[in-house]
């Protein structure tokens, strides 16, 4: 009950996002956004470190908290919490978001795209 209640003020959280006119988020269509931008990266199992840390569970997480990854400090000190918000902002363009970090991710421009991964990226646990 609680997580439907959840999952529908994230939905809504979501469309609020963008002013453009857009289908819902779709966390399938986000898999694959995953795969084909940031699965080089990182892995989405606990504790696995690849390039970049492990992102399961990244959604609400403090930011630079994954263990035994090294972190820029740019990333560790940013002081950021990974919400919904948080990361649509950061994935657009990161180092906007965290001056001097040292992902090498241009960003991701497409809003539908964004929407559909950040919907992606809150099933992971
Ligand atoms: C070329 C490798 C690379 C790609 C591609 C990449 N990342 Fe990253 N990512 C990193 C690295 C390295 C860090 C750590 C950055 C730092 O410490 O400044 C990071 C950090 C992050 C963080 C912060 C994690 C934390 O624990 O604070 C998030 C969120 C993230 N990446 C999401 C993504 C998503 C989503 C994509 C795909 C759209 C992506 N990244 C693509 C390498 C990459």
């Amino acid at each position: 009950m609680n997580r439907c209640i959840v999952a529908i003020a994230v939905a809504v959280g979501c469309f609020s996002l963008s002013t453009a006119p857009g289908n819902a988020q779709s966390a399938e269509a986000g898999q694959a956004v995953f795969k084909h931008d940031c699965a080089i990266c990182h892995d989405i199992a606990p504790g696995k470190n690849k390039i970049g840390p492990a992102l399961a569970g990244i959604v609400g997480r403090t930011a630079g908290t994954v263990p035994n990854f090294h972190y820029s400090d740019a990333n560790k000190n940013s002081g950021l919490t990974w919400d919904v918000v948080t990361l649509d902002r950061y994935l657009v363009n990161p180092r906007a978001t965290v001056v001097n970090t040292t992902m090498s991710y241009a960003g991701l421009k497409d809003d539908q795209k964004r929407r559909d991964l950040i919907a992606y990226l809150s099933t992971l646990k």
